[in-house]
């Protein structure tokens, strides 16, 4: 595992965005695994400038998201669909064809979660997995347990996340009580992982996942035997190492 303590999120968002560019330096049409929330926004957007500065080419990569809420049409205004366009996909020469976000609003979820699982392993699995971290270390939302989730399943969500999410939605009640959520064998089958934390709220979390014992009682912490890991942190983010 490698941890690298930037300044501030801008600079982890630099850091990061510099990784997809050697990515897809390398292979052109790489396999991104992405993520959503508040950490890779700084991320998305240097990728966006680099980008148009024609320093990245997005028009061959593919992409597959690590999750959606369960009941939110695509175009809902807080569906990781509708979060992934507005952040990323509509600023970059990417091909939506190409981008993949679990489906939260079909008839049989069990069935999506496996054809999800099936089309990530179709694409040779993700060559580059950018994920951030949950206050109670979850990844993508593999949520805390009794066992390590294996394939893209279907959770439900814990408080805290609710809680933590419910800044996105008008109030706790709109938040979806349940996820699609890629499993920790395509994580972990990931050829490069980079986790993204910033500020001092996820300083317990990336503590327990880096220094802790590896249980599924915090997921991350499954990182910690992963080949090929590294940590792009903020200095509050990296305060209780
Ligand atoms: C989002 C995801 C989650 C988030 C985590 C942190 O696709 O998979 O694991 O990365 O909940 O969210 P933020 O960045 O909003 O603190």
């Amino acid at each position: 595992m490698l941890i690298h303590v930037y300044k501030d999120a801008q600079e982890v968002g630099k850091a990061a965005a510099m990784i997809v560019a050697a990515e897809i330096l390398k292979k052109e049409d790489c396999v991104l695994g992405l993520a959503t929330g508040s950490t890779p926004i700084p991320t998305y957007k240097e990728m966006a400038r680099m980008n148009k500065e024609g320093l990245i080419d997005f028009s061959k990569v593919r992409s597959y998201n690590l999750d959606e809420y369960i009941g939110l049409a695509p175009d809902h205004i807080c569906s990781y669909r509708r979060f992934m366009n507005e952040q990323l996909f509509d600023h970059i020469n990417i091909d939506k064809a190409n981008t993949h976000v679990p489906c939260g609003i079909g008839e049989d979820h069990e069935a999506d979660a496996k054809a999800y699982d099936e089309a990530v392993e179709a694409a040779g699995g993700i060559d580059l997995q950018i994920l951030g971290i949950g206050h109670d270390g979850h990844i993508g939302f593999n949520e805390p347990g009794d066992e390590f989730i294996s394939a893209t399943n279907i959770v439900t969500l814990t408080d805290m996340t609710i809680d933590a999410n419910t800044r996105f939605f008008e109030k706790r009640d709109d938040v979806p009580r349940q996820a699609i959520t890629l499993g920790n064998r395509n994580i972990m089958a990931a050829k490069r992982i980079i986790l993204l934390a910033t500020g001092k709220d996820k300083a317990p979390a990336i503590a327990a996942a880096i220094k802790g014992n590896i249980t599924p009682k915090m997921p991350a912490s499954l990182l910690q035997v992963h080949p090929n890991v590294q940590f792009l942190l903020d200095e509050a983010a990296a305060s209780l190492l």
